[in-house]
């Protein structure tokens, strides 16, 4: 990699939940340079730090304050010389802006679910199934550009804490949620509806889950699923329980985990992606910015086996690595698999 030059990119949505974290993970990124943020046309001309409604338990960084909001121009785009575009746009106008971008030529890395179903559209989880990101020559890259999605929250907590685990045949997949409200976007859900409430119900969620992860991990488990949305600020807890084909014993999940290291040198990659604790009452959505690099382990603990299921509990940051900071990777992925850095 050449280490003075970097990649100039696009954010589009960059006022919403994830759209900070994009704005956040990409300020100081070593590949890669933000050269234009978008979100409602009203914005254009604001400068970022003033038009945003900062929600991140982290203090916004300097260098995107002054970053001056622009309207959604795919000419202007390719005039600052953009080449990847990260989308945090809502489902419906992501369907309409993302085609246009890939036939534009633009690599876009989205978090929207609107094209995850294409059967030449990836969902990619680096750490579960880095190998599906060459569907991007079925979309005609190099001759035009991509998309690349990345799985609804939950899910990629799940495809993580299953990737080491697929080796034992998983047949059932038992699994609720209790997921933050952060997960609904800014402004997201009245405080009236959800303070000192949980709601039994998320549109669409539980049907995205059971789809994501088969397309994910490649495999065709029976999928039960109960999504709950909880008055919490980060972080989805899930409470999961497994059959596998093997018989499998506590000793055996705890060792793959520990050994599953994803052999990579990409900035956003943890070394240790699944961190396993036996604390009684680990994990909680408290840790959510935990880790290294923040936000993007999944921590697992509460492993239990009775009868011939196994169960634990897992947290994943929802907005991180469920999110902006999982399209981060992606885009890493692609870099450094398809050589953008080298001359
Ligand atoms: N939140 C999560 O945990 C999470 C996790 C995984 C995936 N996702 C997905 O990621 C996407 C973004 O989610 P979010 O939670 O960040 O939503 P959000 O907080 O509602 O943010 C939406 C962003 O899109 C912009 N936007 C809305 N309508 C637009 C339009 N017509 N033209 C241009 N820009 C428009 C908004 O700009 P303004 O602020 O100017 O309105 C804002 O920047 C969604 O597709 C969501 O399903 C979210």
């Amino acid at each position: 990699m050449k280490a003075n030059k970097k990649i100039k990119v696009a954010v589009i949505g960059a006022t919403g939940a994830v759209g900070q974290v994009f704005m956040w993970k990409l300020a100081e990124h070593p590949w890669f340079d933000i050269a234009y943020a978008t979100a409602s046309a009203s914005r254009a001309g604001l400068a970022y730090g003033e038009t945003t409604h900062w929600i991140l338990p982290i203090e916004m960084p300097m260098a995107i304050h002054n970053i001056e909001m622009k309207e959604f121009n795919i000419q202007s785009m390719k005039d600052a010389g953009v080449q990847i575009v990260f989308s945090a746009l809502p489902a419906g106008v992501a369907r309409e802006a993302e085609p246009q971008l890939r036939a534009n030529g633009f690599y876009v890395f989205s978090n929207a679910a609107a094209m995850r179903y294409d059967s030449n559209v990836p969902i990619l989880i680096p750490e579960a199934n880095y190998e599906k990101l060459d569907l991007i020559r079925d979309q005609g890259y190099p001759q035009t550009g991509f998309v690349v999605t990345n799985a609804n929250c939950v899910t990629t907590g799940l495809a993580v804490a299953l990737a080491p685990l697929r080796k034992f045949g998983i047949k059932t997949i038992q699994i609720n949620s209790y997921q933050s409200i952060s997960g609904a976007g800014y402004p997201g859900l009245s405080s009236l509806d959800i303070q000192d409430n949980c709601i039994p119900f998320i549109n669409g969620e539980e049907e995205k889950i059971e789809k994501e992860i088969k397309k994910i991990l490649s495999i065709d488990p029976d999928v039960y699923v109960f999504t709950v949305r909880v008055p919490v600020m980060f972080g989805h807890l899930e409470t999961v329980w497994i059959d596998f084909e093997e018989n499998v014993e506590t000793e055996d999940i705890v060792e793959a985990w520990a050994n599953f290291k994803v052999a990579s040198d990409l900035p956003s990659t943890p070394e240790l992606p699944v961190v396993y604790s036996e604390e009684k009452s680990f994990p909680q959505p408290k840790s959510a910015f935990w880790g290294t690099p923040r936000g993007m382990v999944v921590f697992t603990g509460r492993l239990k086996k009775k009868n011939n299921k196994l169960g634990f509990v897992l947290m994943v940051n929802n907005i991180v690595k469920g999110a902006a900071g999982g399209s981060v990777q992606n885009a890493e992925l692609f870099v450094n698999q398809y050589g953008l850095l080298e001359d």
